[in-house]
C-alpha cells in the first residue's frame, strides 16, 4: 500500500502536475493579496479624502451662514443619506453635543473623546479611527467642532465582494489551468511511455522489428523517437548481418565436416587396420558428430534469437512428451549407475512446439545425468496448479558453484570442472532458455555444490484452446 503510494507519487505526470498546481496556486494567492491590499489602501484613502472634502465644504457654509445655516444643511443631508453609514456631530467648546445625526446607525455607544482636540487651532483637522468608523474632527472655530464619521462597513463589503469574486474566478482559472496542464503532461508522458514500451518489448521478447510510433508533432520527443527508431534500424541490421554470418559459417563448416566423416567411415571399413588406428577413426567420427550437433545448435539458437522467427505452437500433451523422454534416457542413465525416476500427473497440456520443447527437456535431463555422481538419482516431476504447469528436474549431482550460477545460460559457458571431463559444447542451456522464451515460460535454477541441482520450469496454463 505504502510502496504503491510512493510509486504513484514518483510518476513523472504526478510530479509535474503537483509542481504545476503548487506554482499556479501560489501565483493566484500572491496576485490576490496584491489586488486586495491595493484596494484596501485605495478605499481607505478615498474615504479620508471624501471626509476632508466634506468637512471643508461645511466650514465654508459655517462661515457664510453661521451655525444655524450649517445645522439646517446637515439635517437636510442626513435625511437624504439615511441609509448610508455616516454621521455628523457638532460640539460646542464645553464638549456638549449641539447636533447629532443618524444616531441609530451603530453610533449609539460611540464615544468620541474631544479632550485632546480642544487645543487644535481653528480651521485644522485630525483624521482618526474609532471603532469601525473613519472620523474627521474639524475645528470650525474656537466655539464649534465638527465631527463626521463614515463607517468602514461599506469598504469591507466591497472587499468581501472582491474576495468572493476571487474565490470563484480563482477556482475556475485553477481548474481550467489544471485540466490544461494534465492534458499537456499526459500527452508528453504518453510519448515517453511509447518509447519505453518499445524498448521493453525489444528487451523482453527480442522483437527487433518494433518501432516507436511517430506522431509528427515536430517536437523534441518526436526527434528522440526518430533517433531511437534510427538506432533500432541499425541494431536490427547488425543482428541480421551477425545472424547471416553465423549461418553462412555454420553452413560452410557442415560440408567439410561431412566429407571428413565419410572419408573416415570409408577408412574404417578397411579390414587391415590396427586396433589403435580403428579407435582413432572412431574418435574422429564421434568428434565430427559433436561438431555437427554444435553447428545445428548454433543455427537453431541464431534462428530463435533473431527476433523475427516465431515458433509454431499448438496444444501438446506435456505428460506424454516427458514420458517418452524418460523412456529414452532411462537405460542410458542406468549405464552410468544413475536411477531416473518419474513423478508426473497425466494429461497435462500446454501451448507449445513438441519438437523444440522435447529438445529443451532432453538437454536438462541429459545435464542431470551427465553431471551426476555414481549411484546418483534424477527425479522428474510434472504437475499443475491453478495458473501454471510446473516441470521440475532434480538431481543429486556435482552441483554448480554459487558464483557461476548467473553465467550458466551464456553461450558456450561450461563450469571449469566440466571442461575436459564431460562432453558437450555449452550451448544446451542457451538453447533451453531461447526455446522457453518462445513459450512464455520461466526457468529457475537452484544448486548446491556437491549436493545437486534443481531446475524449475513454469509454463502458463492453456486458457483459450
Ligand atoms: N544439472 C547440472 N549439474 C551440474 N552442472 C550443470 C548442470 N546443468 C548444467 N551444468 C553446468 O552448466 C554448463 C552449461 O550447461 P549446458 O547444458 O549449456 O552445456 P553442456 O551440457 O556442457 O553442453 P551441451 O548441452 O551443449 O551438450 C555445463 O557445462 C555444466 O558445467
Ligand atoms: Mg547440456
Amino acid at each position: 500500500m505504502f510502496s504503491n503510494l510512493i510509486k504513484f507519487f514518483s510518476r513523472i505526470t504526478i510530479k509535474i502536475i503537483l509542481l504545476y498546481s503548487f506554482t499556479l496556486l501560489t501565483s493566484l494567492l500572491i496576485s490576490f493579496f496584491m489586488v486586495y491590499s491595493f484596494f484596501e489602501i485605495y478605499l481607505e484613502n478615498k474615504t479620508k479624502d471624501d471626509l476632508i472634502e466634506k468637512a471643508k465644504a461645511y466650514k465654508i457654509l459655517y462661515k457664510q451662514e453661521g451655525l444655524s445655516g450649517l445645522k439646517n444643511q446637515i439635517i437636510k443631508e442626513a435625511e437624504i443619506i439615511k441609509n448610508v453609514e455616516i454621521f455628523f456631530k457638532i460640539y460646542d467648546k464645553k464638549g456638549e453635543i449641539i447636533l447629532n445625526t443618524n444616531t441609530g446607525i451603530h453610533t449609539k455607544n460611540l464615544v468620541i473623546n474631544l479632550e485632546n482636540y480642544g487645543k487644535l487651532n481653528p480651521d485644522t483637522y485630525i483624521l482618526t479611527t474609532v471603532d469601525y468608523f473613519d472620523i474627521i474632527i474639524y475645528k470650525l472655530s474656537n466655539k464649534h467642532i465638527l465631527v463626521i464619521g463614515k463607517s468602514k462597513l461599506d469598504n469591507n463589503k466591497l472587499l468581501n465582494r472582491l474576495t468572493e469574486i476571487f474565490y470563484k474566478a480563482g477556482t475556475i482559472v485553477f481548474l481550467l489551468s489544471l485540466v490544461g496542464g494534465i492534458l499537456i503532461t499526459t500527452s508528453i508522458t504518453k510519448k515517453i511511455k511509447n518509447i519505453s514500451n518499445t524498448a521493453k518489448d525489444i528487451a523482453t521478447s527480442m522483437k527487433l522489428d518494433r518501432r516507436v510510433p511517430i506522431t509528427g508533432t515536430k517536437d523534441e520527443l518526436n526527434d528522440l523517437a526518430l533517433l531511437i527508431n534510427d538506432l533500432l534500424d541499425r541494431i536490427e541490421q547488425l543482428v541480421k548481418t551477425l545472424k547471416e554470418t553465423t549461418e553462412s559459417i555454420a553452413h560452410d563448416l557442415k560440408t567439410p565436416i561431412a566429407r571428413i566423416r565419410s572419408s573416415t567411415e570409408n577408412l574404417l571399413i578397411k579390414n587391415n587396420l590396427s586396433t589403435e588406428c580403428s579407435n582413432l577413426l572412431v574418435y574422429i567420427i564421434e568428434e565430427t558428430n559433436s561438431l555437427n550437433q554444435m553447428i545445428e545448435d548454433l543455427l537453431t539458437l541464431s534462428k530463435l534469437e533473431s527476433g523475427t522467427f516465431v515458433l509454431q505452437k499448438e496444444k501438446i500433451n506435456l505428460s506424454n512428451i516427458v514420458k517418452k523422454l524418460y523412456n529414452l534416457f532411462k537405460d542410458y542413465a542406468l549405464t552410468k549407475s544413475i536411477t531416473l525416476k518419474l513423478n508426473i500427473t497425466d494429461e497435462i497440456y500446454i501451448n507449445g512446439n513438441e519438437k523444440y520443447i522435447s529438445r529443451a527437456i532432453a538437454n536438462l535431463i541429459d545435464n542431470a545425468i551427465k553431471f551426476n555422481k555414481e549411484n546418483g538419482e534424477v527425479v522428474i516431476y510434472l504437475y499443475e496448479d491453478q495458473e501454471n504447469v510446473i516441470l521440475k528436474i532434480e538431481d543429486t549431482g556435482i552441483g554448480i558453484p554459487e558464483d557461476k550460477l548467473d553465467k550458466i545460460f551464456e553461450k558456450f559457458y561450461r563450469v571449469d570442472e566440466s571442461r575436459g571431463v564431460y562432453s558437450g559444447s555449452g550451448l544446451g542451456l542457451s538453447l533451453v532458455k531461447a526455446i522457453l522464451q518462445q513459450h512464455d515460460a520461466s526457468i529457475e535454477l537452484f544448486s548446491k555444490e556437491n549436493l545437486g541441482t534443481t531446475i524449475v520450469i513454469t509454463f502458463p496454463k492453456i486458457t483459450n484452446l
